[in-house]
């Protein structure tokens, strides 16, 4: 069990992109803000995607220009192609991620492009980001299953994985996308990537779809990862992905990790307070049992 985690907030990210009524971008700004305040180091803001495809997101240079960017505190932005990339730029964004699966079939859906293609489309932006100095990190999709393929070989994603890591992603981010893994195979993916990529640059990223992200996190857990994505109020999902559901709830694995003696530096109070502003707005319960239950007290 690693002493220390990091968690990764992607709910500004990964938690509205699937959200069909428009969020206003005051209430993302506020978000944000919030976040920054709870302690978290990295802050996935959000996304410049093409709005086609992620109308919801389609704000994005004016959200990032509007935040209250915090010392010490990451806010990394998704970039698809070197359009997504000028226009982060354009505000001053210091670190992208760039994302691909280990599924063929997914990732035509979801960036109308192959697996090598992708990576093609990756090279000039990872060039120009270590000109400029912005620090990038990877994502491989479907590493437990994929709503359109099926099973995905654990071989695909050690690749894929390793591509961007070779690529110059500082950090690769390995997403359940639709929630179907279950612990054993969770540690099993881990292990298998961990063997050709170092396990310091590896995250894990579960979707709660089937309720098995905290348990496939504490496999990981015990195998040494020590990057966590998670999202806010449990919110999220790929407008891509079909049957994909939330992100695991930051407060879920802040309380689990806290619980367990590991350190986080984020105050769960104010992480809950604001998983429980972001469900208001979104008008629903939150996803996150403990921010009910801290709710509830
Ligand atoms: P395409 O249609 O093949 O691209 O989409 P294109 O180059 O032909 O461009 C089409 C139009 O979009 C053009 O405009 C471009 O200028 C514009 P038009 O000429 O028609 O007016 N365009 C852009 N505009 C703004 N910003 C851009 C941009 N790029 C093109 N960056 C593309 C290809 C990759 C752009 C598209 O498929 C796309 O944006 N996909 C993103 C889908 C997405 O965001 N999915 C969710 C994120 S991934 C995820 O959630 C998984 C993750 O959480 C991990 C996990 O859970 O597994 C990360
Ligand atoms: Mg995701």
């Amino acid at each position: 069990m690693p002493p220390e985690v990091r968690i990764v907030e992607v709910g500004p990210r990964d938690g509205l992109q699937n959200e069909a009524t428009l969020m206003p971008t005051a209430d993302k700004i506020v978000l944000i803000d919030r976040l920054s305040a709870t302690g978290l180091r990295s802050i996935e803001a959000t996304s410049f995607v093409s709005p086609k495809w992620v109308p919801q997101l389609a704000d994005a240079a004016e959200v990032y220009a509007g935040i209250d960017r915090q010392p010490g505190i990451a806010y990394p932005v998704l970039v698809p192609n070197e359009t997504g990339y000028d226009r982060a730029r354009s505000v001053g964004v210091e670190e992208i991620a760039v994302f691909t699966a280990a599924s063929e079939a997914f990732n035509r859906r979801n960036i109308n492009a192959g697996i090598e293609e992708s990576l093609q489309r990756f090279a000039p932006v990872m060039a120009r980001a270590r000109a400029d100095g912005v620090r990038v990190r990877g994502y491989v999709s479907t590493v437990l299953g994929c709503p359109y393929q099926g099973a995905v070989p654990v071989a695909d994603v050690v690749r894929v994985a390793r591509s961007l890591h070779d690529m110059g992603c500082y950090e690769v981010s390995l997403g359940d996308t639709i929630g179907v893994g279950t612990p054993a195979a969770a540690r099993a993916m881990l292990r298998a990537v961990a063997s050709e990529v170092p396990m310091p640059a590896l995250a894990v990223h579960f979707h709660d779809t089937y309720g098995q992200a905290l348990a496939n996190l504490l496999a990981c857990l015990e195998d040494g990862v020590s990057v966590i994505d998670a999202a806010v109020s449990g919110a999220g999902g790929c407008p891509y992905a079909r049957g994909a559901s939330g992100n695991v709830a930051t407060e879920d694995v802040v309380y689990m990790l806290h619980g367990m003696g590991v350190r986080t530096g984020v105050d769960l109070d104010r992480l809950a307070a604001t998983g429980n502003w972001l469900a208001g707005r979104l008008g629903r319960r939150t996803q996150s049992k403990v921010g009910e239950a801290l709710a509830a007290r």
